[in-house]
């Protein structure tokens, strides 16, 4: 599957790379790069502001790019937000609805999977405003399971806010019948999507979450774009965290009046080659077919799991994954030194916290290996991957480190 997909990212091009770090950023494909290229070099002006031809066809470019995103994840085009990544659409969710809207005694239910992007904003949420943050009990593998977050759900709970898919155990958290329970109770659920969107279909009616956030920069898209999708119902009622130019209709002495969603959370130049960028990156998805990519790397993850399995000296701490994450340590060999190994075999993976300590303080390790495949990944590399393990668990026992 996917044969001749590593032609279409010119990173790869007669280069020995093998990229297993999809999980902090994706490799960016030509046609990409060509999007964004064409608005530098044929329409680089602003939008919303100009009424020449060249600022309407940015604008008409910008505007097509939500809309394409939009229907991508069966959105309407006022719920899609663009933001500056996934981080800052979680921030925004918490600065605006959690600082608006909860009061003293609300409780927030969050997990210990959760990156820092969506742990961070509840905790500061929680501090200034008086509320109780709850944590989801992991099950003994790691796992959201509904079961558990039933038996920390109450009357009190305001705010749900959880990771689709977490970017250290690749657990799917099972979010349809937590957000039925949470909006019975009349909580909102703010949903971290940034490790699910580039690998499984999102339908945000479907999973009717009440916000859901992901990032362009791993899905094929570049740096510095995210999109925030909020249900209109409450976007309406929210006031913008960020205040300036191109937000407001009426601007007085002493107040101004702010454009509806999604342009009052726009304010300033917006992110307008990386927007098209990205709605270049939903279509290369498209193509692929995001079931396909899905499986793909599923099985990968699969068949790189059983070979680690069989190697002595591994630990595993997602053996049961159904994404393409692998989070694993070689025994006695601090994480830093191991991905230092792999490079020099050209194999490039994250070690460290991923910016999600609380998982790593409860598998009680000081940091992780992590590797997560792609389309671009093959079977041959895995196996290439499996031999530099086992060469550099043998090089770090040897010498003793
Ligand atoms: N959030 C990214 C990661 O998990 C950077 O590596």
């Amino acid at each position: 599957m996917f044969e001749n997909v590593k032609d279409d990212f010119p990173v790869l091009i007669n280069n020995p790379l093998i990229y297993l770090d999809t999980a902090a950023s994706s490799l960016t494909p030509k046609t990409v790069i060509d999007k964004m290229n064409e608005y530098y070099m044929h329409y680089p002006v602003n939008v919303h502001r100009g009424v020449y031809e060249l600022s309407h066809r940015a604008t008409q470019m910008y505007e097509h790019a939500r809309t394409v995103i939009a229907k991508y994840i069966n959105a309407s085009f006022d719920e899609v937000i663009f933001t500056r990544g996934a981080t800052s659409a979680l921030n925004l969710v918490a600065l605006s609805y959690g600082m608006d809207y909860l009061n003293a005694g609300d409780e927030i239910i969050v997990s210990e999977l959760e990156h820092h992007s969506q742990l961070l904003p509840w905790q500061n949420v929680a501090i200034k405003k008086k509320c109780r943050l709850v944590y989801v009990p992991l099950d003994d593998e790691g796992r959201i399971t509904v079961d558990n977050f039933l038996s920390v759900l109450t009357s009190k709970t305001k705010v749900v806010a959880l990771t689709y898919v977490s970017n250290v155990m690749g657990y799917i958290t099972p979010l349809k019948p937590i957000i039925d329970a949470a909006h019975k109770v009349g909580a909102i659920v703010s949903v971290d999507a940034a490790q699910a969107a580039p690998h499984l279909p999102i339908d945000v009616r479907d999973l009717n979450a009440d916000f859901l956030a992901f990032s362009g920069h791993k899905m094929f898209g570049p740096t510095g774009i995210g999109v925030l999708y909020g249900s209109r119902h409450l976007l309406a009622k929210m006031t913008p965290i960020e205040l300036g130019g191109d937000m407001n209709d009426n601007v007085e002495k002493d107040h101004a009046v702010w454009k509806d969603a999604p342009y009052k959370f726009e304010a300033g130049t917006p992110p307008i080659a990386e927007a098209l960028g990205l709605c270049e990156a939903v279509q290369y998805i498209k193509k692929l077919d995001i079931t396909a990519i899905a499986n793909h790397e599923k099985a990968l993850a699969k068949y790189t799991i059983n070979a680690l399995k069989k190697i002595p000296g591994i630990t595993l701490y997602n053996p049961t994954t159904e994404t393409g994450i692998i989070a694993f340590n070689i025994d006695g060999v601090h994480p830093h030194d191991a991905v230092t190994a792999f490079d020099q075999d050209h194999i490039a993976l994250r070690a460290g916290h991923h910016c999600a300590q609380l998982v790593i303080k409860w598998l009680k390790v000081p940091a992780t290996l992590r590797a997560s495949f792609y389309v671009y990944n093959t079977f041959d590399e895995c196996d290439q991957f499996v031999q530099s393990v086992i060469k550099a668990r043998d090089f770090f026992l040897s010498v003793g480190f």
